[in-house]
């Protein structure tokens, strides 16, 4: 990385670029750019500050980040009842978290303009024809088809406009009452209430109605403290497609800082984490709160320069580092890292993808993820923090309040036979809503055990 040069929201042009689309057309590609460039912020840069500053109490242990949502958003599946669905659990599981864990979760989704996907190869071969992969819906189609697969930079307005109106709904969702902690129980209806997870749930709830009866009864209600009845919320994506990213970011007058106004929070992908390329100098300017994935490959030297470029004054809060070992891996791959930043006193935010290290392919054929993988990699994370002393910060799940069937194992046992039953995923396999339910129970009773083994260090 040549140190000292200037940023500017285009210096990553003149850098290597890592799974870009190829465009056909690039006055059309201009063109689209300079009309986001001109269409309003859809995030605050205050928010993402204050993101940040909640970030700063996680990298102190005092808070928890609770990440998740689609692998891919996709425009075939923009409802109001799937945003309200995915919300719904992410606030089961933010629940959860704080009532048995006992820390204030932060909570972020991968929502609101979570369109664009790395690949693992460039094209895609079906049968006897080969096509380009599909690059989620801000890039071109899904459908197998030569005119489908084609990059479509017109599909960049649309990602933009189902951002916003998908931004509008969390907001009022989070804001309006809907996420108030006095409808603790309606947040658990449906497929989920009538499962093993849904009445666990339902007995926490009764605590914790019954708690705020209490409060209320010594005078502490939704109108003494509005903080009940609404939550912050977050949004996050992957900083991939790094034209649409400039052309949201924008400088903030009160800071004179450049943000990217697309999400509070952008990570950089294991697959675009190059030190001298594109993804990392566009990152490295702007003044949101970053994320880094960290693979079983990611050396310490890699991961400490990406701490001097991306964190240079070493802020907490800023930079977030999610590893995705795998279930075999995290035990062995993560210690070193974490040991390494303990060593020169870097300050992070560790948080547990436990997904992409455990992507399989089924006998069946499906992409998909064995539920106790995802949890062995859960507690093999909380392990190397609990033997390190360091915090575990928080989870990264591709996750949905749809009853989906992409993920094996869990409380209703799918087996490989039934995942076709209801397989709706774009890309990778999701935690339905009982899978993700379970998890947050298993996180609580771990950060109880952290903050007890901290209470008796002392
Ligand atoms: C993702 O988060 O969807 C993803 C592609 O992750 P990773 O970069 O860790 O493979
Ligand atoms: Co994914």
């Amino acid at each position: 990385m040549p140190m000292g040069e200037a940023w500017r929201p285009g210096s990553w042009r003149g850098r290597p670029a890592q799974q870009m689309p190829a465009y056909a057309d690039m006055a059309v590609v201009e063109q689209v750019e300079s009309t986001l460039a001109s269409w309003p912020p859809l995030v605050f840069a205050g928010e993402a500050r204050a993101l940040k500053e909640r970030l700063a109490e996680v990298c102190a242990g005092r808070a928890f980040l609770l990440q998740g949502g689609d692998c891919a958003e996709a425009f075939a599946d923009f409802q109001a009842d799937k945003i309200r669905d995915t919300l719904r659990v992410l606030l089961q599981m933010a629940v959860v978290l704080t009532f048995g864990g006992g820390l204030p979760v932060v909570k972020c989704g991968r929502m609101a303009g979570q369109f664009a996907k790395p690949r693992s190869a460039p094209t895609e071969i079906l049968g006897d024809r080969e096509l380009p992969a599909y690059r989620g819906d801000i890039v071109n189609g899904l459908e197998f088809t030569p005119a489908s697969r084609e990059p479509d930079p017109r599909r960049q307005l649309q990602a933009y406009s189902q951002a916003a109106a998908t931004l509008n709904l969390l907001r009022a969702f989070t804001q309006g009452g809907y996420a108030s902690l006095t409808r603790v129980h309606q947040w658990n209806l449906g497929f989920v209430g009538n499962s093993p997870q849904g009445e666990r749930y339902r007995a926490m709830a009764d605590q914790i109605s019954e708690a705020l009866t209490f409060m209320a009864a010594c005078g502490v209600t939704d109108l003494t403290t509005p903080e009940i009845t609404r939550t912050n919320f977050y949004t996050a994506h992957e900083a991939l497609l790094l034209g649409f990213e400039q052309a949201m970011t924008r400088i903030d007058s009160t800071s004179g800082r450049w943000y990217d106004t697309s999400a509070h929070f952008l990570w950089i992908g294991d697959r675009t984490r190059q030190l001298d390329g594109a993804h990392v100098e566009f990152c490295r300017g702007i003044a949101n709160p970053l994320g880094v994935k960290a693979g079983p490959t990611m050396p310490e030297s890699d991961l400490l320069r990406l701490c001097d470029v991306l964190n240079p004054e070493n802020e907490p809060g800023r930079l977030t580092v999610i590893s995705r070992m795998g279930h075999d891996k995290v035990e062995r791959h993560l210690p070193p890292l974490v040991r390494a930043l303990q060593r020169e006193g870097r300050e992070v935010v560790w948080v547990c993808d436990p997904m992409h290290g455990n992507t399989i392919k089924s006998a069946s054929g499906y992409k998909t993820r064995p539920f106790e993988r995802v949890l062995a990699e859960v507690r093999g994370f909380f392990a190397v923090h609990k033997g390190l002393g360091t915090h575990a910060g928080g989870i990264h799940v591709e996750m949905t309040g749809q009853d989906v069937t992409e993920c094996t194992g869990g409380a209703q046992a799918i087996t490989d036979e039934v995942l076709r039953d209801r397989y709706h995923t774009y890309c990778d396999p999701r935690l339905n809503a009982q899978q993700s339910l379970e998890l947050a129970f298993l996180m609580a009773q771990e950060l109880k055990e952290e903050r007890q083994a901290l209470r008796a260090a002392g």
